[in-house]
């Protein structure tokens, strides 16, 4: 079995609250359906979750990674605002770095995500960088990229499982190295395995299919 990463992300959404029922369920169902080992299933949180996320994780050993969304440019120091790579190392074990989302509302720029890239490099943490095209660049020291064209997230109008393959060959071509490239936008339960079974894929980034443990599971499941 090729190794299979299923990256959620919660984005800007859940309180404490929902956060807790979501794992309460997440403890049920994988009590019935236990992750298959090539599965690597992590779970981007807000910063404001990634303790209880990290908490809730070793206390019932659910075989899933912590993530978060997003890391500082900067190292510890005044920059108000920033939750920098210790920080998030103490919780997370995965970052998304370069979500078109970040790139449009946030105006992060490549040479911001860039050193952002250069940060993690110097911890232990795994970047998830993301791209919207072919048109940007990929940093020295990603071995994870998640192919994410704007117009399928969030628009229940996924690219096809062909051209994603075919983008995931190009940048794996481009960019020697890369080892593994995911699938994002409307990714579903339902489509999953379409794109896991692309030749050149070895994932995908589902966000609103991971904010429903029954869905998100299901779409781990058939992923
Ligand atoms: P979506 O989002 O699955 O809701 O389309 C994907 C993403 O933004 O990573």
């Amino acid at each position: 079995m090729k190794p299979t990463f299923i990256i959620g992300n919660w984005k800007s959404l859940k309180t404490t609250t929902e956060a807790n029922a979501w794992f309460d369920k997440a403890e049920e169902l994988l009590k019935n359906d236990p992750i298959a080992e090539h599965k690597t299933v992590v779970i981007s949180v807000p910063f404001t979750l990634l303790p209880l996320a990290k908490e809730r994780v070793a206390k019932a050993n659910l075989k899933i990674f912590v993530g978060a969304q997003d890391v500082s440019p900067y190292d510890a120091g005044a920059y108000t605002g920033g939750v920098n790579v210790q920080q998030v190392g103490e919780f997370a074990t995965h970052v998304l770095i370069g979500h078109s989302e970040r790139r449009q509302f946030f105006g992060e720029t490549p040479q911001l995500l860039e050193e952002k890239v250069k940060r993690v490099g110097q911890t232990a943490i795994t970047p998830i960088f993301l791209v919207r095209s072919l048109n940007d660049a990929i940093p020295l020291g990603v071995t994870i990229v998640g192919y994410e064209p704007v117009e399928a997230i969030g628009s229940g109008r996924p690219d096809t499982p062909e051209n994603a393959n075919n983008m995931a060959k190009q940048i794996k071509e481009r960019y020697p190295f890369v080892e593994y490239v995911l699938y994002g936008g409307s990714v579903t339960a339902e489509n999953v395995a379409q794109f896991t079974q692309c030749e050149y894929l070895n994932g995908v980034v589902p966000g609103r299919a991971s904010l429903a443990p029954e869905g998100f599971f299901a779409l781990v499941h058939n992923a």
